[in-house]
């Protein structure tokens, strides 16, 4: 008769136990992910008083690991790049609400917790805006643009960056978004190459273009980067050829040369007609003399 209510009182109080002891500390709020070129934050808040943040993370169906700069921590972020090792793994973070450091954290109880959404690095890390220079070609009607693949937040072997292309190899594409810097009118271009051929373009003109990654391979609304700043080629006079016809020009040197040929012959003539009085003038002289 006495076992019952006394099973209840214990469950009661281990409740109640855990409810006060994981009550102490607020829970991490708006647990978010921050990843851009593969450098990659977990963030969250509030700033703590009297107590500590530990992170834990783990790919999935994988153990619990931590990261030994973010264990009873007052900081509000986690850098993470270097443990997410595996780019095309699936991973999740929880942020534990900790005594600060120094004391332990109690036993036995589950401290309060909050846990990330999923993130996939190869998925979900923003493509930062790209550098390009543009090249006009001698005919002025073929545009090539040289895209720097930015470089990453990953080393690899050689501890060197390694850039977008070392890691998305064929998956990474460009998108050019141009139009004549006169009008409005926008055409695109998608490119698997980072060197980046725009032909047919109308001679002189100038043309502005922005460039952004593009990963068709992620899910839609991740697979655009960032768009880089907008730059145009430089406008070009038109040479006398461009501007005017064959004929036209053809037609200007022969008009001349009609003028020219016109101005010498009154010249002659009037040269002529000069000598021809002058020796009528001589052949007059000797008689009045006489
Ligand atoms: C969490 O996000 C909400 C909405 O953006 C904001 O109002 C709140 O202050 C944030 N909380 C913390 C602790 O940063
Ligand atoms: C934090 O701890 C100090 C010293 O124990 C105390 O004076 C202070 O009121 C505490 N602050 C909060 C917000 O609990």
């Amino acid at each position: 008769m006495h076992t019952k209510p006394f099973s209840l009182l214990c469950v009661w109080l281990l409740v109640l136990g855990k409810e006060f002891v994981s009550g102490t500390f607020p829970k991490a709020q708006n647990v978010s992910w921050y990843s851009l070129n593969f450098k990659t934050l977990l963030t969250w808040g509030p700033k703590p008083v009297n107590y500590s943040y530990t992170v834990e993370f783990s790919k999935q169906n994988e153990n619990r690991e931590r990261n030994p700069l973010c264990i009873q921590t007052s900081d509000t972020e986690c850098d993470l790049t270097a443990d997410l090792k595996e780019l095309k793994g699936r991973y999740n973070a929880d942020v534990l609400s900790e005594p600060v450091r120094g004391l332990n954290p109690p036993d036995l109880i589950e401290p309060p917790h909050t846990t990330s959404a999923w993130f996939i690095p190869y998925q979900d890390t923003i493509i930062g805006s790209p550098e390009f220079k543009i090249t006009v070609n001698e005919d002025q009607r073929k545009i090539t643009l040289y895209v720097k693949d930015t470089p990453t937040a990953v080393l690899n072997e050689q501890k060197q960056r390694m850039t977008i292309r070392d890691i998305f190899k064929d998956d990474l594409q460009y998108k050019v978004i141009y139009r004549k810097a006169k009008s409005s009118g926008k055409k695109e271009k998608f490119s698997a190459s980072s060197e980046i051929e725009l032909t047919d373009l109308d001679r002189g003109e100038s043309y502005c273009f922005n460039v952004q990654a593009y990963i068709p391979s992620r899910p839609i609304d991740k697979q655009l980067g960032e768009l880089s700043q907008v730059q145009c080629s430089p406008k070009r006079d038109k040479s006398i050829f461009e501007e005017y016809s064959l004929a036209v020009i053809a037609g200007a040197i022969l008009s001349i040369i009609v003028i020219i040929s016109v101005v010498i012959a009154v010249i002659v003539l009037c040269y002529k007609r000069q000598q021809r009085a002058k020796s009528k003038a001589k052949e007059r002289v000797p008689l009045r003399h006489v």
